[in-house]
């Protein structure tokens, strides 16, 4: 009799820790003004998967000598962009080809990289893992530093009920984090929620960038709206602003194989600019000057591709903006500015 409880309790306490661990759903705070994002069905944020997704995120773990994290090229002071560089330099030394982007809102989008590469956050997670000129490491090794990790073993459990880590988990993991990176509250939101007051200025800068440029038009406009405009301050789609007037970088075109696709980059968000510097897929443009300054009279109308809401910004003559105009379509722009990125803690790297 004794011995059968036991036998009991030891049969109870194998089972309970075989049981896949119950998790906490993760409360996503949706900036104020925004729709609800379309989160993937097959990965509901959990307190422990996108705990672990940070975690990762910031652990050199994952490049081959253990240097170098996600974090490195995206930096929350600089809204998750590479500490101000051109281009992003991986472990070997060597140097990439394209700007790294800033990671807010990435929940809204449907592809991922200047040429939209990626279809979903955790295919995209593979990438950088793998590529030469970033950490330069193969998946079989992380999952293989990762399962003689007691903590991650541990960690993985919780959040995924899984005792062997596999890419699957890996890549949701990073999903799940990089999904709760939201931005929305800069001093233009606030204007709109009625919490502060753009100024004269900023308020001339919001009715160019919203404006059309067409020469009949009662006012001068700057067309910026027709790619960058709704809350997000994209359109969410490929376009071709115009950049050269013969393509270097594929981009898009490269992904689809179709050469109406050629030069044509993912629209970015305006938001948080300020701290993205430089600019384009290229970083080519050091200040946001230089950028109005480019579309002002900069742009190639003969550029394969270019969208065709580039007509009137590349009209001759180009938008016409005096220096008046331009420093109120900077004034604007700064307005987007978020510093909640760089301030909340959930996104800080938890190493430090
Ligand atoms: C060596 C620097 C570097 C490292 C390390 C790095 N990235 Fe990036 N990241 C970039 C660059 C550069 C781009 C743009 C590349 C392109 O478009 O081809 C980019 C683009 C992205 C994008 C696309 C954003 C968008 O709006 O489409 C995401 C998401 C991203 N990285 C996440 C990650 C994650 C997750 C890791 C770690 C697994 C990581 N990155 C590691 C430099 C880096
Ligand atoms: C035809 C669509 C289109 C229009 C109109 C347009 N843009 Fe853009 N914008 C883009 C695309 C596409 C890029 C990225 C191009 C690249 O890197 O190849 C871009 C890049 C930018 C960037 C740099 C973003 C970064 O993260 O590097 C800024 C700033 C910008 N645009 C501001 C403006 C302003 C201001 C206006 C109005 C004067 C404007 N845009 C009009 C499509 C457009």
């Amino acid at each position: 009799m004794r011995l059968f409880a036991i036998i009991a309790i030891a049969v109870a306490a194998a089972s309970c820790a075989d049981e896949v661990p119950t998790t906490t759903p993760f409360a996503l705070v949706v900036p104020q003004g925004f729709s609800p994002p379309p989160l993937p069905e097959d990965n509901p944020l959990t307190v422990e998967g996108v705990l672990l997704g940070r975690r990762l995120f910031y652990d050199p773990i994952l490049s081959r000598d253990s240097t170098q994290s996600c974090g490195s090229c995206h930096n929350t002071g600089f809204s998750m962009t590479d500490n101000g560089q051109r281009f992003s330099v991986g472990i070997t030394n060597a140097v990439g080809d394209r700007n790294s982007m800033p990671l807010h809102n990435l929940a809204y989008h449907s592809a991922f990289f200047w040429d939209g590469r990626s279809p979903t956050l955790r295919e995209l997670t593979m990438v950088p893992i793998q590529d030469p000129r970033e950490m330069d490491n193969t998946i079989q090794a992380v999952l293989t530093s990762l399962n003689a990790s007691p903590t991650y073993r541990d960690l993985f459990w919780k959040a995924f009920g899984v005792k062997t880590i596999s890419a699957e988990e890996l890549g949701l993991a990073a999903e799940q984090f990089m999904l709760t990176i939201m931005s929305g509250n800069s001093k233009f939101d606030r204007h709109l929620r009625g919490t502060e007051s753009l100024n004269a200025q900023e308020l001339e800068g919001l009715r160019l960038f919203n404006g059309e440029a067409n020469p009949n038009a009662p006012m001068r406009g700057a067309d910026c709206f027709h790619c960058h405009g709704g809350a997000l301050f994209t359109n969410n789609k490929f376009t071709n602003n115009g950049l050269d007037s013969v393509t270097t970088d594929p981009g898009l075109g490269a992904v689809t194989g179709d050469q109406n696709d050629l030069g044509k980059f993912k629209t970015p968000s305006l938001r948080n600019i300020a701290y993205t510097a430089p600019y384009m897929h290229d970083g080519r443009f050091q200040t946001l000057m230089q950028v109005i300054n480019f579309y002002n009279s900069g742009a190639h109308a003969n550029s394969p591709n270019i969208d065709p809401s580039m007509g009137d910004i590349t009209r001759p003559g180009g938008l016409g903006l005096n220096l008046q105009d331009r420093m109120a379509l900077l004034a604007f722009l700064n307005a987007l500015s978020d510093p909640s990125i760089e301030n909340d803690t959930l996104f800080q790297n938890p190493f430090n």
